[in-house]
């Protein structure tokens, strides 16, 4: 409980939020917390940030945003991070752990809206629909003709999942609907999600070399940093296309523009990469076999609220005493209620 003041005043927590948020969320957040709001399109710049949480109490952060120990170090009274995002590799979550300060993220309410997003990649990229749309609008459509613009047929197909979360698994559903065959590669088998979404276990490269398309729904780990490399390319097939929703670094970009260029894969569809923004002068651009989204997979208005008004929750439980819906360090919260 934050302590009384004179004339029945609470004392509200400094919270410091590093964009406006969707919907009614900061609304909500500014009834119990002090909330000071950085207002720029682009992210805070460092030193911004380090003035914003030097006497912070919570932080509520987005994906782009990159608090590691430097930043904790200069924020002594934070005791919450919730960040608007499932993947928090942005934050430095043992150096937050070893200052007492908990870390909360924002699963689950973004799950079907992000695989529907893979799934529209997949469907572009195969059918080729971003490179029939530039043909249209730079006019060089001339006829009809029996192999223009010819791409792979995704029904019936053989779809390789590497990763079945919760995202992989809204992913394999949607599959089910176009009838594919459906493998997967996960640290673990997971035989319960097996039998719900009608997939089969196999090794990452069995998935790789069995599968049409091949879609990433992992995390970024050191482990994950880099997975799809040179080996893991060669291994596709050269009718094949593959998808990232996840996050960039899983990929390593020139491995990825060797596979594309020289035709070891036939297409890819990504919405993230290593940096972010992509240069408009990368060469990855100049594929005209891959289709760039600037990752937006979880962005639709009610999705986008939802992750907003998850993160305010979790941030306010934390600071009120209450346990968080999604806490990531849940053994400094088990410490302070000791
Ligand atoms: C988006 O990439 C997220 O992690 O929420």
């Amino acid at each position: 409980m934050s302590p009384r003041l004179p004339f029945g005043r609470r004392s509200l927590p400094r919270v410091y939020v590093t964009r406006q948020l969707p919907g009614d969320a900061l609304d909500r957040l500014r009834g119990d917390a002090e909330v000071e709001v950085w207002d720029g399109e682009e992210p805070p710049p460092r030193d911004e940030l380090l003035r914003g949480i030097g006497d912070a109490e919570g932080l509520l952060c987005l994906l782009t945003d990159n608090i590691d120990a430097g930043l904790l170090d200069a924020a002594p009274r934070l005791r919450v991070i919730s960040t608007m995002a499932v993947g928090y590799d942005h934050i430095d979550v043992e150096a937050a752990t070893g200052r007492g300060v908990a870390v909360c993220h924002t699963p689950g309410v973004l799950t079907e809206t992000t695989a529907d997003f893979a799934f529209a990649l997949l469907l572009a990229a195969a059918r080729r629909v971003p490179e029939g749309e530039r043909t249209v609008r730079e006019g060089r459509w001339s006829t009809w003709h029996p192999s223009f613009l010819v791409g792979y047929d995704v029904g019936g197909a053989t779809l390789g999942i590497v990763g079945l979360g919760q995202i992989g698994q809204a992913v394999a559903r949607r599959a089910r609907g176009f009838e594919m065959r459906i493998l997967y590669h996960s640290r673990n088998p997971n035989p319960e999600a097996e039998r719900e979404v009608g997939c089969t276990y196999a090794s990452f490269e069995e998935v790789l070399s069995l599968s049409d398309f091949v879609t990433v729904h992992v995390p970024l780990t050191p482990e994950t940093r880099h997975l799809f490399n040179e080996a893991a390319f060669q291994r596709m097939k050269p009718t094949s296309v593959f998808v990232n929703t996840s996050r960039g670094a899983v990929v390593d970009e020139a491995a990825l523009h060797h596979a594309l260029a020289s035709h070891q894969i036939a297409a890819a569809a990504i919405d993230v990469t290593e940096t972010e923004p992509l240069s408009s002068q990368d060469p990855l651009l100049r594929l005209p076999n891959l289709l760039v989204t600037p990752h937006i997979a979880s962005a639709s208005v009610a999705t986008r609220g939802r992750m907003a008004g998850l993160a305010v929750d979790d941030l306010l439980a934390v600071l009120g005493g209450r346990q968080p819906a999604h806490c990531v360090n849940q053994q400094v919260l088990a410490e302070r209620g000791g």
